[in-house]
This record gives structure tokens, sequence and C-alpha cells, in this order.
């Protein structure tokens, strides 16, 4: 069936099942392969997307459930990588093996953009869903307060709405 999904700011028609996770139809039918499959499972946060400018796990979010709402994907944070996180995660050097860290950027973001001044607390329990399995977590709170620094407070996208499919459930 085909579905109207509007990603990093275009619309686009995929015709795929209504039960087909966000993460499927985002790199295997739009080929933005930013966005990783890490446990599949809800578990990891490697598919963290932003959906009505919210943090979700697209590989729990179906295709029906995404559709109507703005999705933005790693490739969608900035035109040009110079979003404060990204800045941030480049001048402290964050990644290591780098799998998870779309994962890390989209809810490091999301965070930013509602707690422009995050304290380690709200850090750990914003990023808590987002595992790495390289254990950067040190330089992903530095990271994040080093963005709050440069003053990342843009959302991607509008607040969310509940646009159909409920942009303002939660979740990368
Ligand atoms: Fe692990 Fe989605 S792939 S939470
Ligand atoms: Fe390797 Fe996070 S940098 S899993």
């Amino acid at each position: 069936m085909p579905y109207t999904l509007n990603v990093n700011g275009k619309s686009t028609t995929v015709d795929v099942p209504a039960e087909m996770p966000l993460l499927w139809a985002l790199r295997d039918v739009l080929n933005l392969t930013g966005t990783k499959f890490g446990c599949g499972i809800g578990q990891c946060g490697a598919c963290t997307v932003h959906l009505g400018g919210k943090p979700v796990r697209a590989c729990q979010t179906p295709v029906s459930a995404a559709a109507g709402a703005a999705i933005t994907t790693i490739e969608g944070l900035s035109a040009d990588g110079t979003h404060p996180v990204q800045r941030a995660w480049m001048e402290i050097d964050v990644p290591q093996c780098g799998y998870c860290q779309a994962g890390q950027i989209m809810s490091a973001a999301a965070l930013l953009a509602t707690t422009p001044k995050p304290t380690d607390a709200d850090i750990d329990t914003a990023m808590t869903g987002n595992l790495c399995r390289c254990a950067t977590y040190v330089r992903i709170r530095q990271a994040i307060h080093r963005a709050a620094a440069l003053g990342s407070t843009r959302r991607t996208s509008p607040p969310a709405s509940a646009g159909p499919g409920g942009a303002s459930q939660d979740q990368a």
C-alpha cells in the first residue's frame, strides 16, 4: 500500500506493507543507510530517527505510523554536517567503530532541542537507550555539553503534534 513519507523535508511515496518497520523503508527502499540496524527489537538505539521532532526507534515504528509526520534521519540533521551536535562530535572525536553513532547523535540532538543546557543527569536519562559496544559514553556526554555550548537548540522538525501515526509516540 502506498504511504507518503516526509523524510528530511522531502515528500516521497513508498509502496510497502503497513507493518514494515520504518527502518526497512529508510534503508532498503529510500537508500538512507545512515540509520543503522542494530538489534531490531528496540533495545540498542542504533536506529534512532526523529518523528515529529522526537526520537523514535525506527525498527519499532511501522511505516503506517510514520506516514504524514516529519521524519528526520542523520542525513537530514544538517545539509553540511555543521549541526552543533555534529561539530561537537568531530571536535571531541567521539566515535570508535561508529556503528551506534548516528543513533547517538539523533538522540543528543533531540535532547538539546528541548533542553538546551542539560545536566549530566539529563544526558544520562535521555541517552540511556542508546548503547555503545565501544563504550564511548564519556566522550558522548562531553560532546553533548560541548554542543550545548555551541548552541544546539534547533529542532529538526516541528514539535510532535501527533500527526497520522502518532508522532508523539516515543522511540534510534
Ligand atoms: Fe536496536 Fe532499533 S535496531 S533499537
Ligand atoms: Fe562502536 Fe558505539 S562507537 S558501538
